[in-house]
């Protein structure tokens, strides 16, 4: 998994469907945030440091999931500027001997915790990306989460 999807999966925060709002700002990364879907209100994801210089974040989950996530599948699609470049999807929760200390949580449950992503750096196409995260609940995937995160790179980074 590309360090900058593992970094999108760590940033959010609390939002309105469809208003952006700006997560953090650094003089190399701006980062903008809405909601896409349900469950924005409970659902808000934070990433230390704001830049995107360093190989190692420290992401910050607050959750309180509208479904029992015991089988969680998470989609990322990215395109930068309108050009589509990325789609990631993995199950990140089976139901058994899960790596993620969220998986298990019930419907209503806080999730509250702390993750540590590192990745080699890549390169990054100075510009503006586009993020869109969803997270699917159970075997049918309901849609239990989606966020759509605005990156611009302000500097050119290798
Ligand atoms: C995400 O936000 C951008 C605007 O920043 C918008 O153009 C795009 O349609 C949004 N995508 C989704 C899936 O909400």
């Amino acid at each position: 998994m590309s360090p900058l999807a593992i970094l999108i999966l760590s940033v959010c925060g609390f939002t309105a469907a469809g208003e952006k709002h700006l997560l953090c700002r650094s003089d190399d990364l701006d980062i903008l945030f809405s909601s896409c879907g349900p469950g924005a209100a409970m659902f808000s994801f934070t990433v230390k440091p704001c830049s995107l210089k360093v190989s190692v974040w420290q992401g910050h989950i607050f959750w309180i999931p509208k479904a029992d996530i015991t089988i969680l599948t998470a989609r990322i699609h990215i395109w930068h500027e309108t050009l589509y470049v990325f789609k990631w999807e993995a199950t990140l929760c089976h139901g058994v001997d899960d790596d993620y200390t969220f998986c298990g949580a019930l419907k209503g449950e806080t999730i509250d915790t702390t993750v540590r992503i590192s990745g080699a750096q890549p390169t990054y196409l100075q510009g503006e990306y586009t993020i869109v995260f969803e997270a699917f609940s159970g075997h049918f995937e309901e849609l239990i989460a989606c966020m759509n995160y605005t990156l611009i790179i302000k500097q050119k980074l290798y």
